[in-house]
């Protein structure tokens, strides 16, 4: 964990996404291989994956404005498929920071493991978040960076899986997460949505990003609601 004060991010607005590219590092991975890979997953497992192509570099520029720029942070990202998400958080990391990826799909975290040398690849059910982390030493995150396709998961499993991101950001952290435009129609989105804020004190949403297909938005969120007494 950082001791590092951290840089405040942008305030959520509406209208178009204002995006100051950071340094580009080296890319390891070649996005058309990443794009095939991904391609392939998504058609092996559309049940799991949730989409057919991965997330814009706009779109994971504002996802990964919760990432701190300086210091030696904790990330983990959950389901990272191909990297989209993956090397804009390693653009924004010192040496001294640690990213931690668990993906659920084994040919998908081979991949990622393969093509980013310094990220630790946990393949396994973010269902199983805080044992998977506690068994890699990781208790506490300053940022949980998420492309799990929640409008896949049922009630009890979103439920589940926002508690554990909950207790590994703690009051400090924040934990991000992009939702489709089109989805809010749909009754598991807004649902999640509900779940959302009876599990965050605070849920903000950005700006629409256009340049992402299907267009998106991110819910950025802080502080943890107290469990209720029982
Ligand atoms: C919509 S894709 C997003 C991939 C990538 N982050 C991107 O933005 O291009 C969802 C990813 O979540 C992974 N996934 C789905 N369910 C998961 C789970 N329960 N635990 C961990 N990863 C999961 C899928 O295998 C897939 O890689």
């Amino acid at each position: 964990m950082t001791s590092q004060p951290r840089p405040i991010p942008p305030p959520a607005t509406t209208g178009e996404a204002i995006v100051v590219p950071l340094p580009r590092r080296p890319r390891t991975s070649d996005p058309r291989a990443a794009r095939r890979a991904f391609l392939a997953a998504a058609l092996r497992n559309p049940g799991k994956v949730g989409a057919i192509a991965p997330t814009s570099e706009t779109m994971a520029e504002v996802l990964t404005r919760i990432v701190p720029l300086a210091g030696a942070p904790v990330v983990v990202e959950l389901g990272p498929g191909t990297g989209a998400v993956t090397g804009v958080i390693d653009d924004r990391l010192s040496p001294q920071a640690r990213h931690v990826a668990v993906e659920l799909d084994p040919d998908m975290a081979s991949f990622l493991a393969r093509t980013h040398p310094g990220l630790e690849v946990i393949q396994g059910d973010a269902v199983k978040l805080g044992a998977l982390l506690a068994e890699h030493g990781v208790t506490k995150a300053d940022a949980v960076v998420s492309g799990l396709p929640w409008s896949l998961f049922d009630d009890a499993t979103q439920r589940s899986i926002l508690t554990q991101i909950a207790d590994v950001v703690g009051s400090e952290g924040a934990f991000s997460t992009f939702a489709y435009r089109h989805g809010l129609l749909l009754s598991a989105a807004r649902r999640f949505r509900r779940v959302l804020h009876e599990t965050f004190e605070e849920v903000l949403v950005t700006e629409t990003v256009w340049r992402n297909v299907p267009p998106a938005f991110v819910y950025v969120c802080r502080r943890p609601r107290q469990p209720a007494e029982s």
